[in-house]
């Protein structure tokens, strides 16, 4: 039998928990998932459009994926995710893909694969503003029962001006909070140690039925309430929605990680206007600062780009001045590519050459290390909750895992193991890792 399955997935969280989804789908469906390319019979590419450079990346994987093609002839190959979504039926002219199927298109991939097994070629595109997947519950990799998601927001309503998410992922829409919690007791069962709530704009969650209204502060207060036991993240939240009540909520429950991913994009406002963010540079600088003084030991991070439609020196040295007063921990830095369809494709040049946005992001990419580092050695001699996520890619004896401010953590095994929360004294920092020691107190 024709069944068994390799799903490949680039991109964001949120495609990494729809890979998951896609298996799940898949499984009940009789397909068995395959952890090696070379013995599949049906390969999944899950895609991101978020740059030019990650639509480049999937072209070129297609080009090996040929090779394998050549060696087995019945093999199907499927393209899904954002960038399917964006080019649509046109990738179906590649010669090795068979199907193309969008982010709301998840549950017809039985029927995508049985037809590409007849030799028919379809794509299925189409939005469906009901979709939320709800009552998938993810299927995990074996040994991988760790760490769970769940989708409580997908779509993006924003329509910042250079961003192809809201044409790729279709209008927002929030899961039900009912279902959301059955989800959560699912994964408790299952003893699953940490849980991330995920959305584009996680924050602007709202769900209502006759008997509550139900927004972002309330639902992650009643998830953490219901899994006491397990760690609650959650990302990507809007600076426009980081509201007062969620930095409340997140203070007073414990299990909800101090960490929060608020991406900033530009410091300046005459940049942050034409990005169409609907914050300010002191907007920011308020939540942040309201932040660390109600949650002291918060972790940051952030996402930021150079080289956006009319951004001058001046408003570039705007970005680091913001970034230095922030004192990321973490931060995804990028230079703006320009994705057609956008707002800013149409209406906006893409004026900086590339070698001054790549100068720029070097120049970002240099200070956002020197904080890291700084940040990073002002952990040393404090002792934080470390959940294990497996052995350190350098060494069998040193195993690695997180704080909750999102810090990663290597330290010597001592026969602990992947799903063990220990407590770790900091001996070391560079500017991407901790290293510690396990102690007993
Ligand atoms: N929903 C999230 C992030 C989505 S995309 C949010 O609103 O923050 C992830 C990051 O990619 C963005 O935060 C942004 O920093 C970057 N990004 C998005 N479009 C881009 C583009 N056209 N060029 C360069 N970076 C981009
Ligand atoms: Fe893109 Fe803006 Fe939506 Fe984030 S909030 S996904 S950057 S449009
Ligand atoms: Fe990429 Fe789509 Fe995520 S464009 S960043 S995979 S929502």
């Amino acid at each position: 039998m024709n069944n068994k399955i390799y799903i490949e997935t680039y991109g964001c969280q949120m495609n990494v928990a729809d890979s998951e989804t896609v298996a799940s789908i898949l499984d009940v469906n009789n397909y068995k998932i395959a952890s090696e390319i070379n013995n599949a019979d049906v390969i999944i590419i899950n895609t991101c459009s978020v740059r030019d450079n990650a639509e480049k990346k999937i072209w070129s994987r297609l080009d090996f994926i040929k090779s394998i093609k050549r060696k087995n002839k019945n093999l199907i190959v499927g393209i899904i995710g954002c960038m399917a979504q964006r080019i649509g039926e046109k990738m179906l002219e590649h010669p090795i893909v068979d199907f193309v199927a969008g982010p709301d298109a998840y549950r017809y991939l039985p029927e995508l694969i049985s037809n590409s097994y007849l030799n028919n070629k379809f794509c299925n595109t189409d939005f469906n503003i009901n979709e939320t997947y709800s009552g998938i519950l993810q299927k995990k990799k074996d040994n991988e029962n760790m760490s769970g998601f769940i989708a409580i927001t997908r779509g993006c309503n924003n329509f910042c001006s250079y961003c192809i998410v809201p044409y790729t992922r279709g209008r927002e829409r929030s899961a039900n909070y009912n279902d959301i919690i059955n989800e959560v007791k699912k994964l408790q069962e299952n003893k699953f140690k940490e849980l991330t709530l995920l959305g584009q704009n996680v924050n602007s969650y709202y769900f209502e039925d006759n008997l509550n209204k139900v927004n972002f502060p309330s639902l992650i207060e009643m998830v953490a309430k219901n899994a006491p036991e397990m760690r609650i993240r959650f990302t990507t939240s809007h600076p426009k929605d980081l509201s007062d009540e969620l930095i409340d909520v997140i203070a007073r429950n414990k299990n909800i990680c101090n960490h929060i991913h608020l991406p900033v994009q530009s410091g300046s406002n005459k940049i942050l206007e034409r990005m169409n963010r609907k914050y300010t540079r002191e907007w920011y600088l308020n939540r942040i600062n309201v932040i660390k003084s109600k949650i002291p030991d918060i972790g940051l991070s952030s996402d930021i780009f150079c080289g956006f439609s009319g951004e001058t020196e001046e408003d570039f040295q705007q970005t680091l001045s913001l970034m230095e007063e922030v004192c990321y921990d973490m931060a995804f830095m990028f230079k703006y590519s320009e994705r057609p369809g956008t707002y800013a494709a149409k209406s906006l040049i893409d004026d900086v050459p590339e070698d001054v946005k790549k100068e720029r992001l070097n120049r970002m990419i240099h200070l956002q290390n020197k904080i890291s580092l700084k940040k990073n050695k002002a952990d040393i001699g404090k002792t934080f909750e470390v959940l294990v996520e497996g052995f350190s890619k350098r060494s069998k004896e040193m195993l690695f895992g997180r704080t909750e401010q999102n810090k990663v953590v290597v330290f010597p095994s001592l026969n602990k193991k992947q799903g063990d929360t220990v407590m770790i004294t900091i001996k070391d920092a560079s500017s991407a890792t901790l290293k510690g020691e396990i102690t007993n107190s």
